[in-house]
């Protein structure tokens, strides 16, 4: 297993191009089930959540070039499989997109219930009652779930709570069910519009994404389309507070301010100087970090994706930070290692406290999930001494290359084997 070897200290400096989004790639990678023919994604990052759509689809039937670099070509005129096994869901639970595809395009899909992960429950309900409500037959048993439906018909469907995926798999479902679909409460996140515009460039009648209300006109038929991805909105951040918390001076090229509005916001309420420059955002830190209060929201609120990050900010802040997660309801479990290194943080509930500035200490942590293992890099960063972050793969699952694109920027950072 591969480990992130870390000498904290670096002011980081220089220029950083953020890759595709993630979360965006995802869905749309899992659309083009939705016709038949060879689609061609561009600046698809190269993670491993994007590999394992990729092996999910190839699964499925479908025919994957992923040459060159950065560019991702599927041809689904050989799908002939309608079953997402177990052993690939539990590696990715986004692989749940690919049920309202299925369901719409072939009548039938079999995807494994994803169950609970390392940041929370995290139930498909929403998928579920939408698919039912558009006349697919739904069956649980032996931990899958199996929908069914000659031909899907529009509905109009409230959703309980802001769902991105769920969002995205009915929008998915409704563009080539039979009449009007409504979604009610639907998530405005720019990875929601994304996947929208690139169906409606397949042929979709979709209006009102990136709102709370969506409506969708279904079609008899979507064509392939090519297209390049949005960059991600949640690496670049990462990159932001990288750049704040080792007080360095960074151009983050290929980011969109209208995506990172309220992490921005947060940076400079933290005394952060952040500046539109150049297609990016040039980030300086020179003064004192100042505390910041924050509490995770659907978009365009702060983003649960990005409160690992905002936590070892906060341990650098002279003062009291409140930190409140609302989406998740276990997702800190970076606060027992971040404490490890000397960081001053106390939970309650939902709620977490950060005291600082804590000179903070290298030492061998671990990573639990994605975003956790970002902050215990960033930790590692202004650490004295040397940080081993092991369980690398969770950073590997949703990060292109960051601790490449670290040192690039002055990082003292490398990659070594061994470790649990
Ligand atoms: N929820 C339900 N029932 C549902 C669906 C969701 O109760 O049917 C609950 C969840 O348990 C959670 C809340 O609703 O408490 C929001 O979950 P959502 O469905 O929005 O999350 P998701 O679609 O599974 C996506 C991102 C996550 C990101 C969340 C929130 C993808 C592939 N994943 O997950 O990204 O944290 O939205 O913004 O888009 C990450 O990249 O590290 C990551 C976890």
């Amino acid at each position: 297993m591969q480990n992130i070897v870390i000498k904290g200290g670096a002011r980081l400096s220089g220029e950083v191009r953020v890759s595709g989004s993630k979360n965006a790639a995802l869905p749309i990678l899992a659309s083009s089930l939705l016709c038949s023919g060879r689609s061609i994604y561009r600046n698809v990052p190269a993670l491993g959540d994007v590999r394992t759509m990729q092996r999910l689809l190839g699964d499925l039937g479908a025919k994957i070039t992923t040459r060159p670099a950065g560019t991702t070509i599927v041809d689904t005129s050989t799908v002939d499989n309608v079953e997402a096994p177990y052993d690939l869901v539990k590696t990715m639970r986004a692989s749940v997109v690919v049920l309202g595809p299925l369901t719409a395009r072939h009548g039938r899909a079999r995807v494994s219930l994803p169950g609970g992960c390392a940041i929370g429950a995290r139930p498909i309900d929403q998928h579920l009652k939408g698919l039912a409500a558009m006349g697919a037959k739904i069956e649980l048993a032996h931990g899958y779930v199996t929908t069914r439906a000659r031909r899907l018909h529009g509905a109009t469907i409230a959703f309980d709570m802001v769902t991105v995926t769920g969002t995205e798999n009915l929008m998915m479902a409704a563009a080539l069910a039979d009449g009007h679909t409504t979604l009610e409460n639907a998530a405005r996140e720019p990875e929601v519009e994304e996947l929208a515009r690139v169906l409606n460039k397949m042929g979709a009648r979709i209006r009102g994404a990136g709102t709370h209300l969506i409506t969708i006109d279904g079609v008899e038929e979507l064509h392939p389309v090519e297209h390049a991805i949005i960059p991600d909105r949640i690496e670049a951040g990462t990159l932001l507070v990288a750049a704040a918390v080792t007080r360095g001076n960074v151009l983050v090229r290929d980011c969109l301010l209208e995506h990172l509005e309220a992490v921005v916001a947060k940076l400079r309420a933290a005394g952060v100087d952040v500046t539109p420059e150049d297609g990016g955002l040039r980030v300086r830190a020179k003064a004192d970090l100042k505390p910041v209060d924050i509490s995770t929201q659907p978009f365009p609120g702060f983003p649960t994706d990005m409160q690992a990050q905002f936590m070892v900010l906060a341990t650098r802040a002279k003062g009291q930070s409140v930190l409140i997660e609302t989406i998740f309801e276990n997702r800190f479990m970076h606060v027992p290692e971040l404490q490890r290194m000397g960081a001053d943080i106390q939970v309650e509930g939902r709620t977490v406290i950060v005291r600082g500035p804590t000179k903070l200490t290298g030492a061998q942590v671990m990573a639990t999930d994605l975003r956790a293992s970002a902050s215990l890099v960033l930790a590692g960063l202004v650490a004295e001494g040397k940080t081993e972050v092991r369980r690398i793969y969770h950073l590997d699952r949703g990060y292109d290359r960051l601790d490449k694109k670290l040192r690039a920027l002055g990082a003292d950072v490398r990659r070594s084997k061994g470790g649990l």
